[in-house]
């Protein structure tokens, strides 16, 4: 059988990293959230990876939906404009929303969310994302649980993708895009 490789200049995060970082996040949202019956949302489809071992992690009671939202297309940066493609089946007035984000990068596809959210009315929204690109930011989003913090560099795999391909990879890796040229 083949193994899925990719282009990569090196691992940035093992598949054990990974698992050990989604249980401790997993605990600090039961913690948080206990009695609360908090709403999960996945973000598609980048974060359906990290969302399905967050999720198995939360000991409390929650529910769980789901959004797409689309801002990079095929390139390796953002366009800047958010589309959403599949919005929420709940109704989240009065609700506690954890969003769960496969990466914070220049933080606009949380701040669409957060501007659509405005008049809804949610108790609370909290961002529990993967990885956290401080550098690229260019809006005032700050995650309150980040998986790992990482440098301005292009990275696949565990959900995150270029050009649709790698995501299915179980580790994060740095993208070598001087092979693609
Ligand atoms: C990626 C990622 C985040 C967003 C982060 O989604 O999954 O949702 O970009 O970038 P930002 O902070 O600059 O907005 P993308 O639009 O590539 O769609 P995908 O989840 O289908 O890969």
């Amino acid at each position: 059988m083949q193994t899925v490789s990719a282009p990569l200049k090196k691992v940035l995060i093992t598949k054990d990293e990974i698992a050990k970082r989604a249980k401790e996040l997993g605990e600090e949202i039961s913690k948080d959230y206990e009695g609360k019956l908090p709403l999960i949302v996945c973000i598609l489809r980048g974060s359906v990876l990290f969302y399905s071992d967050i999720v198995r992690n939360i000991k409390t009671p929650c529910n769980l939906d789901f959004m797409c939202m689309a801002s990079y297309g095929a390139k390796t940066h953002s366009s800047g404009k958010v589309r959403t493609l599949l919005d929420l089946r709940e109704a989240i007035e009065g609700r506690h929303i954890v969003l769960v984000e496969d990466i914070v990068d220049t933080g606009l596809t949380i701040k669409h969310i957060l501007d659509m959210f405005r008049t809804r009315k949610p108790a609370s929204v909290e961002v529990c994302t993967l990885l956290d690109k401080p550098s690229n930011r260019t809006t005032d989003i700050t995650p309150k649980y980040v998986g790992f913090t990482v440098q301005n560099e292009f990275v696949v795999g565990y959900g995150l993708d270029y050009n649709e391909l790698y995501r299915n990879l179980p580790f994060i890796g740095v993208f070598n895009e001087d092979e693609t040229k």
